[in-house]
């Protein structure tokens, strides 16, 4: 046997599925963070079909899957399939990160901590006693309600276009602290916020809710969950309104990451080399 066919049978594997898939990131990440850690891991991005998910993911296990990350739109199947849940994974009813256990899937959500992670850590923005905005109520608001609240904010309004979803995520998570639904068309009276997040789709389709800049406190940080090379049609909202800071999501995508990481190996990887690398990568597109 040749030493790569060696090296090959150590290895553990990990992918992420996704449908699509083709622009994941992960791939490199996790690479990035072996390579960090000195692990030696395998970690591939896998198309999966949307009605195939959950024999995907057992025939991954069965045949000797160490860890997967689960994208869009498989987080909440994901979070069905598990046998077993953390407790951040049971609030945001959806995964993504699996690891096999003796006796079924264990399922975590680390998408909410990574938000938090790069809001304070890498970018050293504060939401203790604050009043946030969050914009948007499916499942990308839903993964982040529950790490925001327990940063104790001031006040936590959830606006959404359909303000019945948001309503009923604000009563969901009240146990937790001073939380409201609104309408996106009904925030013009609220007083001016801290920190507004977007986690609506909009962007995608290169749109942004169309809000009054008077949301914007002095001082106010915005952050927007996706990224891209240019900035969403919410960071340019933000910075048009004179937002004291803006950020993309692309750290989030890292912070969400080196928790995965942490969960299947117990290590915490460095995320401001690996923040640096893609961004760079980004510019240059
Ligand atoms: P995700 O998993 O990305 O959160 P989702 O569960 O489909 O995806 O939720 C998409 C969110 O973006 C919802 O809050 C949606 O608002 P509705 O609940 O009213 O559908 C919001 N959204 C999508 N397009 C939007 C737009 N053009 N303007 C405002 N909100 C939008």
């Amino acid at each position: 046997m040749s030493d790569d066919t060696n090296l090959s049978l150590r290895q553990r594997k990990f992918a992420v599925f996704g449908n699509p898939i083709k622009q994941s990131r992960s791939p490199f990440i996790h690479a990035e963070f072996a390579k960090q850690t000195g692990l030696s891991l395998q970690y591939r991005a896998i198309r999966v079909e949307l009605d195939n998910f959950e024999r995907a993911v057992m025939d991954f296990f069965k045949a000797g899957g160490s860890g997967l990350n689960v994208t869009v739109p498989f987080k909440e199947q994901a979070y069905q399939l598990a046998s077993r849940h953390s407790a951040r994974a049971v609030r945001a009813k959806a995964c993504n990160t699996l690891r096999p256990e003796a006796d079924g899937v264990y399922g975590d959500n680390t998408d909410g901590i990574g938000l938090i992670r790069d809001m304070i850590a890498n970018h050293g923005w504060s939401l203790r006693g604050v009043r946030v905005l969050l914009l948007g109520a499916g499942g990308a608001a839903r993964g982040v309600m529950e790490p925001l609240l327990r940063e104790n904010p001031s006040a936590l309004v959830v606006a959404n276009r359909t303000v019945a979803k948001a309503e009923t995520l604000a009563k969901e998570f009240a146990d937790l602290g001073q939380v409201v639904g609104k309408a996106l068309t009904d925030l013009a009276s609220e007083l001016p916020f801290d920190v507004i997040i977007n986690a609506t789709s909009a962007g995608l389709k290169g749109e942004t809710p169309d809000l009054p800049g008077s949301l914007l406190g002095d001082r106010c940080c915005c952050y927007d969950m996706v990224y891209g090379a240019e900035p969403t049609a919410f960071m340019r909202w933000a910075a048009e309104n004179a937002a004291w800071a803006v950020s993309d999501g692309l750290g989030m995508l890292v912070e969400q990451a080196a928790e995965s990481f942490y969960v299947w190996h117990r290590e915490r990887p460095d995320t401001a080399s690996v923040i640096n690398h893609l961004r760079g990568s980004l510019a240059a597109a």
